[in-house]
């Protein structure tokens, strides 16, 4: 193992990563997540193993064990630089087929291989092929919130951290943006010279939200700051103060330090910064992702013990796929 990939020696004690979730986590049920999350670490300097975690991950998993955090984009930059033998995916499928992608020499696997997406399951590659036959010349632009083989079918692909970016960056004046139909759109109002063609997915955490809820929470908490995830419908985007990536979401709360903040996302969004911003009160609503939510500390250790579930592509999609996600990796917002 690379003993320079991971400072070994700076792994906290228990009590210091208890520190961390105390506000979440029990005491009570502490012993028992300790023991994974001493197991996991331990796991993790034998088979030289990193934890790449989504923001949407439970904070037992978020503060205790990830070796990397962030939003889909931080999430694919990483994979793509890690010099670990295994990549553990605490997120959902997607995710670790882009890891797989960006790595096809590496070990990756996913701890509930049941972790799908409701947009990743909109759309199949041969769905894309119809549409480039429908709109000849028009270029593919792909949520990363897909399949290998959808990447595989596509011209670039784009998170919604650098979305109008790899619009922009394309410089003509249409474009297919799948398969995220709301995302299409919230990217469409900020760039009205560019037709935005779209796809009719959704994803089923964000598209519950309305912009009645926005407006009953700030009834409820006058001078509440709103931020909505762009996969949200425009009217609620269009309700919100902000609307961002969850790595920008994050990062309107740690600079602008708002005394009250909704979030329009998945629930672990504000758990996770709740705990690392105590002078901020983070306000209901929020939605929870049935697919995130299948990762766990126990079977991430489980993952580790016995290197399932492995994750793979197919070696014709490697290439293709890898190339959307590159081309993506290039563009700077
Ligand atoms: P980001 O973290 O890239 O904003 O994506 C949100 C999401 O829904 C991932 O599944
Ligand atoms: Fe998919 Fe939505 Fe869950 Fe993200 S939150 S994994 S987009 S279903």
């Amino acid at each position: 193992m690379d003993a320079a990939c991971l400072d070994r020696t700076a792994l906290p004690s228990p009590a210091e990563l208890y520190e961390r979730v105390r506000h979440h986590v029990p005491a009570i049920e502490w012993p028992a997540l300790a023991e994974d999350v001493a197991a996991i670490q331990a796991l993790k300097r034998a088979r030289n193993a990193v934890v790449l975690a989504h923001n949407y991950q439970a904070p037992e998993i978020f503060h205790t064990v990830a070796d990397i955090v962030g939003d889909s984009l931080a999430l694919a930059r990483e994979a793509a630089r890690t010099d670990a033998d295994v990549i553990v995916l605490a997120g959902v499928h997607f995710m670790a087929e882009t890891a797989k992608i960006l790595n096809p020499g590496k070990t990756v696997l996913i701890p509930d291989p049941g972790a799908g997406c409701s947009l990743a399951e909109s759309i199949t590659a041969a769905d894309v092929r119809a549409l480039r036959r429908r709109h000849p010349g028009v270029p593919v632009v792909t949520y990363v919130n897909t399949s290998a083989a959808v990447k595989a079918e596509s011209d670039l692909c784009c998170t919604s951290g650098n979305a109008k970016a790899v619009v922009e960056s394309l410089g003509v004046p249409r474009v297919l943006m799948i398969p995220d139909e709301y995302l299409a759109q919230n990217v469409q109002a900020d760039l009205p010279h560019i037709e935005i063609l779209t796809w009719a997915g959704h994803c089923e955490v964000h598209e519950r939200f309305t912009a009645e809820d926005i407006r009953e929470a700030r009834q409820a908490y006058p001078g509440v700051a709103v931020l909505a995830h762009p996969e949200c419908p425009p009217a609620v985007v269009a309700e919100a103060d902000f609307s961002g990536s969850t790595a920008a979401m994050q990062d309107y709360v740690e600079t602008r330090r708002p005394a009250q903040v909704v979030m329009i996302t998945e629930c672990a969004m504000a758990d996770n910064l709740a705990l690392r911003n105590p002078d901020v009160a983070f306000v209901k609503p929020c939605n929870l992702c049935p697919h995130m939510k299948r990762i766990s500390l126990g079977k991430i250790r489980r993952s580790l013990e016995t290197l399932a579930h492995e994750v793979t592509v197919p070696d014709d999609l490697i290439a293709p796929a890898r190339r959307a996600v590159e081309r993506m990796l290039a563009v700077r917002p």
